[in-house]
């Protein structure tokens, strides 16, 4: 029987290569947020463990591409509406995953905790706050989901994709401000003091100094 921290680690590095940058580029972004949120909202009461967790839980948050058509995954051209459908199933089949690797293994609390935040992570971060997400379409999202929901679109935002050229850091945190329908504000303004702050903006710009700081086992 394998440890917690075993499947974990086997399930961040099944996820396919082509999205390693990206998850990982994602769980420094993710880890900030949840850094800034910390200090900006005393009232949350977050703690430094949320943060280590946001930035396992974020790494997973594509897992279910792994169960996606490769013809759809890398298709250069605009998906089909059918294509599409299949693709929004990447959150179910992820929770699926995560559920099917972990039954029957016993959590401690703080696994339970991390456990938590990766089913949120991977099947609630293309919700919406104003419902207009998937693949349940709620207007009430985990905090976690939430972060990944805004640090997802910016990092979309400012990345070349098939429909849009990318847009410079400061457009892209306009656009995430104009959308604030659908992501949360407190979190899109803790982004922008994140991304701010001298030391956050190197770990952000240098992957290579993307662990510095952060003492985990999952994140080598
Ligand atoms: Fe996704």
């Amino acid at each position: 029987m394998y440890s917690f921290d075993e499947i974990i680690g086997h399930l961040i590095n099944k996820v396919p290569e082509e999205l390693t940058g990206h998850s990982k580029f994602l769980s420094v972004l993710a880890y900030i947020v949840a850094k800034q949120l910390k200090e900006d909202h005393p009232e949350l009461k977050l703690d430094d463990l949320f943060a280590d967790h946001m930035k396992i839980a974020s790494k997973l948050h594509d897992l279910g591409k792994i169960n996606i058509d490769q013809n759809i995954l890398n298709k250069p051209d605009k998906l089909t509406t059918k294509e599409y459908r299949i693709m929004k199933m990447h959150t179910v089949y992820g929770l699926m995953v995560l559920t099917e690797m972990t039954k029957g293994i016993s959590l401690d609390i703080n696994e339970r905790k991390l456990f938590t935040i990766c089913k949120e992570v991977i099947l609630l971060h293309h919700e919406r706050e104003d419902g207009s997400g998937y693949p349940i379409g709620i207007n009430r999202i985990p905090l976690s989901a939430q972060i990944m929901a805004v640090v997802d679109t910016y990092d979309a935002l400012t990345t070349n994709r098939v429909y849009h050229n990318k847009v410079t850091k400061e457009e892209a945190l306009e656009i995430l401000d104009h959308d604030d329908d659908k992501y949360n504000p407190m979190d899109v303004d803790s982004l922008k003091r994140a991304l701010a702050k001298k030391d956050f903006a190197e770990i952000v710009n240098n992957p290579p100094l993307i662990e510095v700081g952060v003492s985990c086992s999952y994140c080598r």
